[in-house]
């Protein structure tokens, strides 16, 4: 029996529930919608890879294949129109993400845009094709999928980092205004996952898990009615650690754990 109330309506039978996943075309998302389907779950698989989309709909009876670009705001909300048509989904997981290693000394405008337009910006489109009718209803659950690389400045994150931190604050303000009109919200914080997001990293990776453990973490802390969902916990409760420390200690163990002079 936990000690503390559920800070969200848990989600664990999962069977004729219905979620929708945006970035489900590899990695995580792709993960998380093969898990849901096998425990019961309706599931609409979205990106832009619709050949990717289309295998996973023909290996998952029953699922549904969705193209969205993230950057479009006006292909998204017709894409919510076409999910919400059977109804309102239980869960909506935005799971689409970029990632390059970007630095200061090469400052590339359009990669950090770009980076803000994917993991930010397909975002807030997609709270403004699903926040109404969430809102309306006072039922369903967003889960976003942010990073543990926004809990504070990482070498090579100048691009990603920022808009992970923007999610994190952004999930935590939804859920202030949104829990008390019944609604679940969740934020995902995802140590080092091997996808295809990930393959281009040629640092070792610390804790690294698949995409299928990631996914049952995840469906074990909607389980739970958690609102942060972190794993691999012997890594993330490190991270969160060192994010609490004085810049100027952080600033140097950083540095001497990623070679980073
Ligand atoms: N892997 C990790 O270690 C890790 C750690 C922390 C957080 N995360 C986060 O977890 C999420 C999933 O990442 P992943 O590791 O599973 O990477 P991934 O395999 O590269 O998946 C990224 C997903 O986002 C989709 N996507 C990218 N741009 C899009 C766009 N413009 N419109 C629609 N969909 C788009 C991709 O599909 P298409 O290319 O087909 O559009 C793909 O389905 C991301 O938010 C990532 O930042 C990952």
């Amino acid at each position: 029996m936990p000690l503390l109330p559920a800070l969200n309506p848990p989600l664990a039978d999962w069977r004729g529930r219905r979620a929708w996943i945006v970035g489900a075309s590899t990695g995580i998302g792709r993960a998380v919608a093969a898990l849901l389907h096998e425990r019961g779950a309706q599931v609409t698989v979205s990106a832009r890879d619709e050949a990717a989309l289309a295998a996973f709909a023909a290996a998952h009876p029953g699922a549904r294949a969705l193209r969205v670009d993230v950057t479009d705001a006006a292909r998204m909300r017709e894409a919510w129109d076409e999910v919400a048509r059977e109804g309102t989904p239980d869960l909506v997981l935005y799971c689409a993400g970029y990632y390059k290693p970007t630095q200061a000394l090469a400052f590339d405008l359009a990669e950090m845009l770009r980076h803000d337009a994917v993991n930010y910006g397909g975002a807030l489109h997609l709270l403004d094709a699903c926040l109404p009718a969430l809102v309306r209803e006072g039922r369903g659950h967003l889960s976003l999928v942010s990073s543990v690389a926004g809990y504070r400045g990482l070498p090579r994150s100048l691009g990603y980092g920022p808009t992970k931190a923007a999610l994190s604050n952004l999930a935590q303000a939804l859920y202030l205004d949104l829990h008390p009109r019944g609604i679940g919200i969740s934020l995902v914080s995802p140590g080092f996952v091997a996808t295809p997001l990930t393959a281009q990293n040629e640092f070792r990776m610390p804790a690294l898990i698949t995409p299928e453990e990631a996914a049952q973490a995840m469906l074990d802390g909607w389980a739970r009615g958690l609102f942060e969902l972190h794993f691999p916990r012997r890594f993330t409760w490190v991270m969160k650690a060192l994010s609490l420390l004085p810049f100027r200690l952080y600033q140097r163990l950083v540095r001497s754990a990623t070679g980073n002079a």
